[in-house]
């Protein structure tokens, strides 16, 4: 659905090369994500995909058509949650969404899309008097309301209390159980996690790992279980590997009481680190 290939982007007047080369491809259906910190190009891969940014070397195309050379048209089949939300603030969410409804052949209706994320109370209310997980809400049924094939998030989660955040995140799911094709970016290494078929690691506009998060994980994890004991401050550490052949280890869980017994597995922020030698945030 999406393809990209050996894409560059330098913004004009700096001399920095803001993405450097990045291949990359996103399947019909797939939540593919790109997980990055700040400055490594997420947004910059965003806005070529959808024409914010012209210029670019290399090839981005979308369901096999480059995307300078889609038209209009392309506006139809896709949809953007911006980074920052960019609603009319004097205006109520009913009279954004009815404006940005004037711009597409189909539409959802707009008090339907409010009901969805649970703003129909405040469907009248002037969104300068939303609160910021209101706005992101607000931001999401937006994106979706021409019912688009692709939908662009850049950033859905960003800022937002756990309660707004798994909101946000359960109406990403069942976008994708409705069959879409989402490319989401995010610095929240549990929200690619939940959410990405494949995630996509990004440092200083190159593409430095791109994988499914599990394999990703297991890259980098130790194949150890950990046991601590009660009244034991020991740390016991065995094998993964035979772990139900290892006489020491069944002696141990047999005797004692167990306080807790952990394997060792890699957290995407860990593998993040290894590989980029970067942190997330
Ligand atoms: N309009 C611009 N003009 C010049 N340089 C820019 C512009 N926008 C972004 N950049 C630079 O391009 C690089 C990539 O920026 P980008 O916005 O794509 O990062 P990001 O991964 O989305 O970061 P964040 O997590 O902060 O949103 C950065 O070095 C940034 O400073
Ligand atoms: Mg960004």
């Amino acid at each position: 659905m999406i393809d990209v290939k050996d894409l560059e982007y330098i913004y004009a007047g700096t001399a920095k090369t803001a993405l450097n080369r990045i291949n990359f491809n996103i399947d019909c259906g797939e939540v593919f994500g790109f997980l990055g910190p700040s400055g490594s190009g997420k947004s910059t891969t965003q806005k070529i995909l959808f024409r914010l940014l012209s210029g670019y070397n290399g090839s981005a195309k979308i369901d096999g058509v480059e995307v300078n050379q889609w038209g209009k048209k392309l506006y139809e089949k896709i949809g953007v949650g911006f980074e920052l939300p960019n609603h009319y603030l004097k205006l109520t969410a009913l009279e954004n969404l009815n404006f940005f409804k004037a711009f597409y052949s189909r539409s959802k209706s707009p008090m339907d899309l409010l009901a969805m994320v649970g703003l129909e109370k405040d469907a009248n209310k002037k969104v300068g008097d939303y609160s910021k997980g209101m706005k992101m809400r607000l931001n999401f049924v937006r994106a979706i309301m021409h019912d688009p094939e692709i939908l662009f998030l850049d950033e859905p989660t960003s800022g937002l209390d756990p309660v707004n955040s798994r909101i946000v995140k359960d109406l990403i799911l069942e976008q994708k159980k409705q069959g879409k094709t989402i490319f989401i970016t995010t610095h929240e290494m549990h929200d690619a996690d939940e959410l990405c078929d494949r995630v996509a690691f990004i440092a200083d506009g190159s593409i430095m790992a791109l994988d499914k998060p599990q394999n990703l994980k297991l890259k980098g994890s130790k194949r150890m279980v950990e046991v601590r004991l009660k009244n034991d401050h020991n740390l016991y550490e065995f094998s993964l590997d035979e772990l139900g052949k290892n006489r020491v280890f069944s002696a141990l869980i047999e005797r004692s009481e167990i306080e807790t017994i952990h394997s060792k597995e890699a957290t995407l922020d860990d593998i993040f680190i290894q590989i980029t030698g970067k942190t997330l945030s």
